[in-house]
């Protein structure tokens, strides 16, 4: 099914990408989370070429179409290329496009708004749909198997590791109970038995952090970052920038320990010692942007 929706998602912190990823004219770089293209068109716009990669075969729709229509405003007509791929795998990706050795490496980690938004993709607590969670539709584990097979243990792990939840234990023990009475197969369903568990009003729905490690599990999150941020240092050329937005705390640590680690072997820079976080402003017109933290890295050789 072709993704129509033109409002895919608005990408967040786009100057400051733009600043940190130093984009200028002809310069190479790769855009790993290509999502509805926001990024990358905006480079795009200023001379850049790019290799875009997302899991989402609707996202990879969405910006082809995309580029049919805008292209012949943009003097770099068929300077992005669009590939379907896990960001794990961004060296090969990479050396199959001829872009190693490249000027930037962006990653706008997370969910896009089409994602969230779209109900049968299973990724929000308010709005029902099948418990699915992936991203990539090939996975063969979704986010119903992982609810209704793992034993209590094991649910109390994942909510508390993934989801940095500390009713972890509760919210297991509803959900065994409530599996024995009738599979849970949707978000509506797994959301009212969280809800139900829980006492007490919360700021956000309670449903957050258990949906949260829910999808970090289903997409193998933390682990595809680790690998991609490791292979992406050896693919920047002599001053490439490496420039992540994270939306948790579980991914903004991966980012900061890996540039750390980067800087300690003599690999470069760390730009920014605090990350950038969007103006009350942005948050204002884009409430999804609340939580961005942007970290960039410059590679020297
Ligand atoms: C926040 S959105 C990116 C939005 C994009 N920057 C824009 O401006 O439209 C994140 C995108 O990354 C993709 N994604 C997440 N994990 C991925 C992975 N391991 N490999 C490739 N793409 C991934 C998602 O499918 C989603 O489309």
């Amino acid at each position: 099914m072709k993704a129509v929706n033109k409002n895919f998602h608005t990408p967040v912190l786009v100057e400051e990408v733009i600043r940190f990823l130093n984009v200028q004219d002809n310069k190479k770089y790769i855009d790993a989370t290509l999502g509805g293209g926001g990024h990358s068109f905006e480079i795009l716009r200023r001379g850049g070429s790019i290799l875009g990669i997302d899991v989402d075969e609707e996202a990879l729709d969405f910006v082809r179409e995309k580029l049919k229509t805008q292209s012949s405003n943009l003097k770099t007509e068929g300077q992005l290329r669009v590939v379907k791929g896990n960001f794990k795998d961004v060296k090969a990706i990479a050396k199959e496009n001829g872009f190693e050795n490249v000027d930037g490496i962006l990653f706008d980690l997370g969910v896009s708004s089409h994602q969230l938004d779209t109900p049968r993709r299973g990724f929000s607590f308010g709005k029902n749909g099948p418990l699915d969670m992936r991203m990539d539709k090939n996975l063969s584990v979704t986010a119903k198997d992982l609810v209704n097979a793992l034993r209590k243990g094991e649910l109390y792990e994942l909510f508390s590791k993934l989801g940095q939840e500390y009713r972890a234990r509760v919210i297991s023990e509803s959900i065994i109970s409530a599996r024995r009475l009738e599979k849970i197969e949707t978000t509506g369903q797994l959301a009212e038995i969280v809800k139900r568990s829980l006492k007490g009003i919360t700021k956000t729905h309670p449903a957050t952090r258990v949906f949260q490690a829910l999808r970090i599990a289903v997409n193998d999150e933390l682990n595809n970052l680790r690998e991609a941020l490791s292979s992406s240092i050896g693919l920047l050329g002599n001053k490439g920038r490496l420039v992540v937005i994270t939306f948790h705390s579980l991914e903004d640590g991966i980012v900061k320990q890996n540039f750390k680690e980067f800087e300690e072997k003599g690999s470069g820079t760390i730009i920014i010692k605090k990350p950038v976080e969007p103006t009350p402003e942005e948050v204002r017109s884009n409430i999804r942007s609340r939580s961005a933290k942007l970290r960039a890295f410059e590679k020297l050789m």
